[in-house]
């Protein structure tokens, strides 16, 4: 297949590319570099051999993306592009908005002006807000506390609503859990401009020096130890889900919803354990308050992807 992958050059995109690349797939990517930066596709090129046509361009500007439909015979589309701090996003809801639904939107359109109609969407387990019960199969209510997670949720309904209207769309919305970890060449990995907010970038910037200690946001909370509990998958377990999805949508399945993780939940302290174990080296933290909009305990029920798609997380 010729795939489409907006935001490619971004984290999970970069190794989902090396994934379809080495499955015999090409790739196009489109990305505007707003939290990547170009040299994450040499290296995929580096790592595979093959070279990615590359389209530096904003995803809300439909002239654009309609152009990339007309140069190329794309037949599905990955739709990764997104802005991702939840932090930022309470700071700056009309911006998340704006970039996360309107790129949606503009997608959708050039895709139907060219009938192209699968579609593979990255959501994430933030639209489970806290929930009620773990592990989360894909048909509990969902939910979300920030413009970051409702901009995921609002996505949802736009792709489900659009499906509705036209059932000759498939549509993989994947839930995606706590991705981690890199490609295996070392190459490409987690890069965030500035300072991380997720925990394992922030655990390897210690690690090697650029941030002086890890803060552990609460000790308090109904866990084991007290620290958060959350489902680490690894990112090329997640790039393999884009793959598994998008072989689904070819058998035309409508609009299909997966949770993308391992089930399994490790605390913040298990997960800086087994980094310093596998580092050899000792990562300084201190406990300080729990960060506001976070909850205890979120892992998957991943069964689902494992029965109708046939994946599940390896650990790499
Ligand atoms: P990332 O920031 O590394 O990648 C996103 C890419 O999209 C970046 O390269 C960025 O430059 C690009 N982009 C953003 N807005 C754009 C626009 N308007 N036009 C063109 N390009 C644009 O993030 P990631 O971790 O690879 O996440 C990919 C997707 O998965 C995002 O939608 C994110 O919300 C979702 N997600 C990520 C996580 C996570 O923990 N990493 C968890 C759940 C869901
Ligand atoms: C966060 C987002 C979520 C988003 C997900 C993936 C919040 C409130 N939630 O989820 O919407 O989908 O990232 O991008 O931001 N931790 C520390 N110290 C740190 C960083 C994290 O102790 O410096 C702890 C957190 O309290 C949590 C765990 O580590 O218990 C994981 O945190 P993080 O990596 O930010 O992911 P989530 O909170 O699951």
């Amino acid at each position: 297949m010729n795939i489409l992958l907006t935001g490619g050059a971004g984290y999970i995109g970069s190794h989902t590319c090396v994934m379809l690349l080495e499955q015999g797939h090409d790739v196009i990517v489109v990305d505007n570099l707003c939290n990547s930066k170009v040299e994450s596709l040499k290296r995929v090129e580096k790592i595979t051999g093959k070279k990615i046509p590359f389209y530096q361009k904003d995803l809300c500007n439909l002239p654009s993306i309609n152009e990339i439909f007309t140069q190329n015979s794309i037949d599905a589309v990955i739709h990764f592009a997104g802005l991702k701090s939840v932090a930022e996003s309470v700071d700056q809801p009309l911006t998340y908005y704006q970039n996360n639904i309107d790129g949606t939107l503009v997608l959708c359109e050039a895709m139907q002006a060219h009938g192209v109609k699968h579609l593979v969407f990255s959501s994430s387990a933030t639209v489970y807000g806290n929930p009620e019960t773990v592990p989360i199969d894909e048909n509990a209510p969902v939910g979300a506390f920030n413009p970051y997670g409702r901009s995921k949720l609002f996505i949802e309904e736009i792709l489900s609503d659009l499906y509705v209207s036209d059932k000759s769309w498939n549509i993989a919305l994947l839930r995606y859990f706590n991705p981690v970890g890199a490609h295996f060449s070392g190459l490409i990995g987690e890069d965030p401009f500035g300072r991380p907010n997720n925990l394992m970038p922030y655990v390897s910037q210690v690690a090697v020096g650029k941030l002086p200690e890890l803060m552990v946001y609460g000790d308090d909370y109904d866990t084991p130890d007290g620290t958060g509990v959350r489902d680490y998958i690894h990112v090329m377990d997640l790039a393999k889900g884009h793959l598994k999805a998008l072989e689904k949508l070819t058998s035309d399945p409508g609009l299909v919803i997966y949770n993308q993780g391992t089930g399994k939940g490790y605390s913040v302290l298990e997960m800086v354990t087994a980094f310093e174990k596998a580092a050899g080296k000792k990562i300084p933290y201190k406990i300080v308050g729990r960060r506001p909009g976070d909850i205890p305990t979120c892992y998957a029920d991943p069964s689902s992807a494992e029965k109708e798609l046939g994946w599940t997380a390896l650990g790499y």
